[in-house]
């Protein structure tokens, strides 16, 4: 795909205006100034001016006297970004969007449609945002991260749940990184702070017996709510509330897809165990924690004990049966 455009996405030339707004926050820039730099008319900058207002970013000024971004906005412009990410796999192909139903369906779309590996599908809300089992992902706008990376790796099917895995790493690295905290990971795909949910990653695939054709893997990251809705209330939690400050949602992604691709890399050259082997390290789930399994079919309480060879979780139950988790719900249990 040549031109990083979809239906909906973000034209690149309001993104540019948005840029330009967003490098030069609290200074007002003439409307004839950013219609020169952008290549619009003045009228378009009014236009777009309205558009970018309707859309949640607080520009201020007007026609006459010239616009400004009011505090220093992090928005996740793609300009930005694509530069933030010069030379990583992940700095190519971004498609912005102010709204989306959810960046992974996009994904799997541009899979379909043949797009390169790298591809990066991000959005500054969701309105069908898709969790686990069906349920769906709280994605209000421009408070948390929803984006999606496109894959073609050269993996057996039955490896791809280690991509939820290693992307949990990689989240879990970011976090910390950026605001000092100490993510736990819950196998196989939550980030929990405090026991609280503040993150989760959802992997969708395209495969043919024994070879994938493309994987998307979707992470959201609840970064700046303040609170959240309805039983979420009791259950989620987010960097904000945890560090009692708001932080950068660019320094974060930034950082997410830089670790991302690290850990890829070392992935496809050094195989699974790795993977295995930290998220073991890491996790207070995978060994020795009380837990109760549900799934389809039954569900039962047992002690975490450690991870296979291949990723999955083993839980010995109170009969001293070992099962191993291949799907269902992992929860801890008082
Ligand atoms: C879960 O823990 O249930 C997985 C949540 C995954 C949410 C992310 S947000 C970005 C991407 N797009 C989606 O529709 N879902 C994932």
């Amino acid at each position: 795909m040549a031109q990083d455009t979809l239906p909906g996405t973000t034209d690149r030339r309001l993104a540019g205006l948005l840029t330009l707004l967003a490098e030069n926050s609290m200074i007002v820039i003439s409307g004839a100034r950013i219609a020169k730099e952008i290549g619009v008319s003045r009228s378009t900058v009014w236009r777009w001016v309205q558009r970018l207002r309707a859309l949640g970013v607080k520009v201020k000024g007007q026609p006459a006297t010239g616009y400004f971004l009011e505090q220093t906005a992090d928005i996740l412009t793609p300009n930005m970004l694509r530069q933030r990410l010069k030379g990583s796999l992940f700095g190519k192909h971004i498609y912005h969007f102010f709204k989306t139903d959810s960046t992974n369906r996009v994904a799997l779309e541009l899979g379909h449609a043949g797009e390169a590996e790298g591809a990066v599908v991000l959005s500054e809300e969701q309105t069908a945002g898709r969790g686990r089992a069906g349920r769906l992902w709280h994605s209000d706008r421009a408070v948390g991260i929803y984006v999606t990376v496109l894959l073609r790796p050269r993996l057996a099917p039955v490896q791809a749940p280690l991509l939820t895995m290693m992307a949990g790493l990689s989240a879990r690295s970011a976090v910390q990184a950026v605001t000092g905290l100490t993510v736990d990971l819950k196998w196989p795909n939550d980030l929990l702070l405090n026991g609280k949910k503040t993150g989760g990653i959802l992997t969708e695939m395209h495969a043919e017996p024994g070879q994938i054709r493309f994987v998307i893997v979707g992470i959201g990251l609840n970064v700046n709510q303040e609170k959240f809705p309805g039983a979420l209330a009791d259950t989620a939690t987010s960097l904000r509330v945890e560090t009692g400050k708001s932080q950068s949602r660019m320094e974060l992604l930034v950082r997410l897809l830089r670790e991302f691709e690290n850990d890829y890399n070392r992935f496809l050259r050094e195989g699974m165990e790795g993977v295995v082997a930290r998220f073991e390290e890491v996790s207070t789930y995978a060994k020795g924690k009380r837990v109760r399994v549900t799934n389809g079919t039954e569900s039962y309480v047992g002690t975490t004990a450690g991870l296979g060879p291949e990723g999955l979780l083993q839980v010995q139950r109170d009969d001293g049966k070992v099962m191993t988790v291949i799907a269902g719900d992992v929860t801890e249990a008082r």
